[in-house]
C-alpha cells in the first residue's frame, strides 16, 4: 500500500519571526511514517516543522503552515491508499502577515484571527476508496470527541488520546490510545511506545484495505 502520513504541529506566521503554534513534536506521525515503511509500504510523511530525522525508507516533505500542508496533503493524495493525519493542524492563523519583524511599539493589542481549513473536511471530496485515519488529542473524555469527529469529518478511524496524563500525548515517548470505528466498535490500548501505537495503527489501516 502507499501511505500518506502527517506529523507534527503547523506554524502560522504573524511576522518572519513570531508564528502561532502548539505542542505536537512529531513524534506520533513519524512513529507511523516508520512502521508503515517497516511493514513493506511505501510512506509520503508531510511534516510540519520539527526536529526529527526523517525515519528510513520514508519520502518527506516539510511545510509550514495549515495552508501550505492542505495544499501538500492535496497532491500527495491522488497516490495514496492511506491518509493518517497525525499533525496537529493549528485551527487558527493571524488574518494578517507583516513582511518585516513588527515593532513591539507598533504593535495592535489585539491579534486578529482567522480560521485555518479543516484539511480533513476539505479533502473528503476526493476519498473515494482510501482509508482515512484521524486524530483527536484531548483534554476531557477522549472517545466522546473522538466519535463526533470520527463521524463529522468522514473517517474509517480516529485514535484517540487523553493528552493530559504525564505518559500520554505530547512530547513523550509513550501513548494510551483507543482506536473508534463508525460500526461502534472501539479497541482499548494499554500504554504503549509510540512505535507499537503506530505498529498497531498501521495493521488495524492493513486490515481494513
Ligand atoms: O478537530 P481536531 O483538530 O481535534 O481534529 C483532529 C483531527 O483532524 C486530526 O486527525 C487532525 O490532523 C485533523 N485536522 C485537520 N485539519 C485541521 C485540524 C485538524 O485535518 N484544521
Amino acid at each position: 500500500m502507499r501511505f500518506l502520513v502527517t506529523a507534527g504541529p503547523t506554524r502560522e506566521h504573524l511576522d518572519p519571526v513570531r508564528f502561532l503554534s502548539n505542542r505536537s513534536t512529531g513524534r506520533m506521525g513519524f512513529a507511523v511514517a516508520a512502521a508503515a515503511a517497516a511493514a513493506g509500504h511505501e510512506c509520503l510523511l508531510v511534516a510540519g516543522p520539527v526536529s526529527l530525522p526523517t525515519p528510513d525508507g520514508v519520502e518527506r516533505v516539510d511545510v509550514v503552515s495549515a495552508l501550505e500542508m492542505l495544499d501538500a496533503v492535496k497532491s500527495g493524495l491522488e497516490d495514496a491508499d492511506a491518509l493518517v493525519m497525525c499533525a496537529a493542524v493549528a485551527d487558527w492563523r493571524p488574518k494578517a502577515f507583516a513582511p518585516t519583524k513588527l515593532k513591539k511599539e507598533g504593535m495592535a493589542p489585539v491579534i486578529e484571527l482567522e480560521r485555518n481549513p479543516d484539511i480533513l473536511k476539505s479533502i473528503a471530496p476526493m476519498k473515494g476508496g482510501r482509508i482515512f485515519v484521524g486524530f483527536a488529542a484531548e483534554t476531557g473524555d477522549p472517545c466522546e470527541e473522538a466519535t463526533r469527529k470520527l463521524a463529522a469529518k468522514g473517517l474509517d478511524m480516529i485514535v484517540a488520546n487523553d493528552v493530559s496524563k504525564p505518559d500520554s500525548g505530547f512530547a513523550v515517548d509513550t501513548n494510551r490510545v483507543t482506536f473508534l470505528f463508525p460500526s461502534g466498535r472501539r479497541t482499548y490500548l494499554p500504554l504503549l511506545k509510540k512505535s507499537e501505537v503506530a505498529a498497531r495503527i498501521v495493521a488495524a489501516v492493513e486490515a481494513m484495505a
